[in-house]
């Protein structure tokens, strides 16, 4: 009976990859008795209950690690950001209000949570690789030549250049490098059109013109929001995806996108 008792225990350890829980003599201790038996289930009982402490324990320690390194990815998305705006000193808040429009356009598309705060962090990132774009091209205040805009043209695929490596913001790159493709094929850097673009780069093409269009540079005065949202529905369907034109429209007639002019 004790034999059969400690085969059972010793077997189950095994397939649960915990055998060593058990002091390591049992096998040659004497559990003759019932009593011996139950001191024996009592220790296994202990143990297990340490180790299921001691589990639940790692277990939130790791949790605690894996929030401050989130904390400190969004700091260094924040960062990198503004790093970007620095250079041109003429897009200030362009960024935030980028991930803003995007974010209401897609609570009116009814996305998931997920997929909204991947696409916010996509729009707070997606012109990063404009850091590579020298000072001449990126602050010009004319027309930039073909070559210089062949040279601006490659901010998306710099963009991507730049957090490829980071494996936390690896799934951004889609909708970093193709933020400025055409509904109607006509974009760039891969000339996708339709739906394959992706979801989020669809969305923010259209809050990142809309942004360009009623931001006031030294050069020219944006256009009034009303202007601007005329201007997409102009494009919708060539340049932009027509239903995300309409969700844009509609959230920012519901009144829930606070508007403040830029300079
Ligand atoms: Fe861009």
């Amino acid at each position: 009976m004790a034999d059969i008792t400690i085969k059972k225990i010793k077997d189950f350890l095994m397939r649960t990859d915990l055998n060593d829980i058990l002091p390591s003599d049992v096998e040659n201790s004497n559990v003759a008795t019932l009593t011996d038996q139950e001191t024996l289930l009592k220790s296994f009982q202990e143990q297990t209950l340490k180790v299921v402490r001691d589990f639940k324990q790692t277990f939130e320690s790791e949790k605690r690690v894996r929030l401050e390194l989130e904390k400190a990815y969004f700091q260094t998305i924040i960062a990198l950001s503004k790093a970007v705006e620095r250079r041109d000193t003429y897009t200030g808040g362009h960024a935030e209000r980028v991930t803003r429009y995007a974010d209401f356009t897609a609570e009116e598309l009814g996305l998931s949570p997920e997929s909204r705060e991947e696409i916010k962090l996509a729009a707070l990132l997606h012109d990063i690789g404009k850091i590579s774009v020298p000072d001449n091209i990126l602050s010009k205040e004319s027309q930039l030549s073909s070559e210089e805009f062949e040279i601006m043209k490659t901010h998306p695929q710099n963009g991507v250049e730049i957090i490829k490596n980071i494996h936390l913001l690896e799934r951004l790159i889609p909708s970093v490098l193709f933020h400025h493709e055409s509904f109607d094929g006509s974009g760039y850097p891969h000339g996708l059109s339709k739906f394959d673009i992706p979801l989020g780069a669809r969305i923010i093409a259209v809050v990142d013109t809309f942004d360009a269009i009623v931001s006031s540079r030294p050069y020219r005065k944006g256009k009034s929001p009303e202007a601007g949202l005329i201007e997409l529905r102009r494009c919708a369907g060539t340049q932009f995806d027509p239903e995300i034109v309409l969700a844009f429209t509609q959230a920012w007639k519901s009144g829930k996108i606070i508007y403040r002019a830029s300079r």
